[in-house]
């Protein structure tokens, strides 16, 4: 192709390298942008008509051009060429073709600059409510399942090791806090997303008396950028987003992790739907945790794409830099990648099988309620510490023997303490464990019920 294609080879003499060409191209990635473009070219249209810069013909002519174009490209028509570099020129080029002169006339007062940085923060609010929706789906599955599993009793750990016996409604709370956290923080990151580059231009401001609050609000933006050299140089919000991209992330893969310990043979505590495992080729007995194993491997790639755009951002002066350019593909891997982790997720949640009774067994087996008779033996007025050394010598004997501390008699208790009297049984039950510790955040299934009650309520006032 000639350079006299290109929207700015006005001041080129010779045609661009084919290989420079498909090397500075970023049509191949970033026609993701379209729709937004679209949507942002339209509103600039309407502003521009609006001071006068365009008459009301000619902005309904583009507008209607650009809607044409939509459907083309949504009908899969529209035919993107390399040659024109990028989304935005694709656009233009095509538009001019359809309306004629006319078209050229849509780029006043406007640069690629502020254009791409407007159309990725249009494409990323729209990404952030959607993934925002899916942590809201994850947390009432998560929700409705503790409602279910409140008095289902599992062992707790501390260093994978039982600690002291919890309610599973309960660790699936915890589960859902972590989302709380994550909604709240992607909530704030749009705030940052939603301000409008429109305006800044190239970098300096436009010689057009620009009306940029009708452009923002056209555009549903909170408010124009202030400064127009940080406006078309600023990835802030794409680097945030990915940060708390990476945070669900991890929350995902720890709760993959733990899917994964639970779903083997040793622990046995849930069963996953056949639906979100797959066999094995060789060995016909197995049912592997497939979609937990690749969240919890996909986390990786939103961590690097986060470190990747830290590092793009770090060395570049002001304003724009063609690195910029660099910001999309990790961009729209992380949203890809949260939002498919997040559905799979939320899909597969409700269709877990809880397996009660191995929960329950595992959790007699680490002699969890060991906390619980020293709380006992404190209670009678013995010194925490030294309540400790007795509860020690019982697991002890517990151990040594094969049995539970329930499993104990009263004279083999006794013969280490005498402060224990027969009430210390109903300590040493799991169900009497898991009552004992009824306050707010606590374990006792009422308070489990009453954090989902709550947290059903927070929603319902959102
Ligand atoms: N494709 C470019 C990007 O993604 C659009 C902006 C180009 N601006 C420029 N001055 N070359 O950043």
């Amino acid at each position: 192709m000639s350079t006299d294609s290109k929207p700015w080879a006005g001041r080129f003499t010779e045609a661009t390298d084919a290989f420079v060409e498909a090397f500075t191209a970023s049509v191949s990635f970033d026609k993701r942008l379209a729709r937004h473009d679209i949507e942002g070219s339209k509103a600039h249209a309407r502003m521009l008509a609006a001071i006068g810069v365009l008459t009301d013909d000619e902005c309904s002519l583009i507008s209607q051009g650009l809607d044409a174009i939509a459907a083309e490209i949504e009908r899969g028509a529209f035919e993107w060429s390399v040659q024109l570099e990028d989304v935005h020129m694709n656009i233009e080029a095509r538009l001019t073709q359809r309306i004629g002169e006319v078209g050229k006339k849509l780029h006043t007062g406007r640069s690629r600059n502020d254009q791409v940085a407007t159309d990725i923060r249009l494409y990323l609010r729209d990404e952030v409510d959607t993934i925002g929706h899916l942590i809201r789906r994850l947390q009432d599955a998560l929700l409705d399942l503790a409602e279910a599993e409140a008095d289902t009793i599992m062992p707790g750990f501390t260093h994978l090791q039982v600690a002291q016996p919890v309610s599973f409604g309960h660790h699936l709370l915890a589960w859902f806090e972590m989302l709380e956290r994550d909604h709240e923080r992607l909530g704030d990151c749009r705030k940052r997303i939603n301000v409008m580059p429109l305006g800044a231009a190239a970098l300096a401001g436009t010689t057009f008396p620009l009306d940029r609050a009708l452009t923002a609000r056209l555009l549903g933006f909170d408010r124009p950028a202030a400064n127009s050299l940080d406006a078309v140089s600023d990835r802030d919000f794409a680097i945030e987003f990915t940060a708390c991209a990476s945070l669900i992330m991890m929350h995902l893969s720890r709760f993959a992790e733990e899917l994964i310990l639970w779903t083997s043979a040793q622990f046995g505590f849930v069963d996953l739907p056949d639906a979100f495992c797959t066999g094995s080729s060789i060995m016909p007995q197995k049912k592997n945790p497939d979609v937990p194993e690749l969240v919890r491997g996909k986390s990786g790639r939103v961590f690097g794409h986060l470190v990747g755009l830290l590092t793009l951002m770090k060395g570049q002066p002001l304003a724009y830099n063609k690195d910029n350019q660099e910001d999309k593909e990790p961009l729209f891997d992380a949203v890809d990648t949260v939002r498919d982790c997040l559905r799979a997720f939320a899909d597969m949640v409700p269709n877990l099988q809880p397996r009660r009774e191995a929960m329950r067994r595992a959790a007699l087996q680490g002699y969890a309620t060991a906390t619980d008779l020293a709380d006992y033996l404190v209670r009678k007025g013995m010194p925490f510490r030294d309540a400790h050394e007795v509860v020690g010598k019982a697991v002890r004997l517990g151990v040594d023997t094969g049995r539970d501390l329930s499993e104990l008699s009263l004279e083999e208790l006794r013969r280490l303490s005498p402060d224990i009297e027969a009430d210390v049984f109903a300590v040493l039950t799991l169900e009497g464990s898991l009552e004992a510790r009824n306050h707010l955040g606590g374990t006792a299934p009422g308070q489990v019920r009453r954090a989902i009650a709550a947290a059903r309520a927070r929603r319902q006032q959102a």
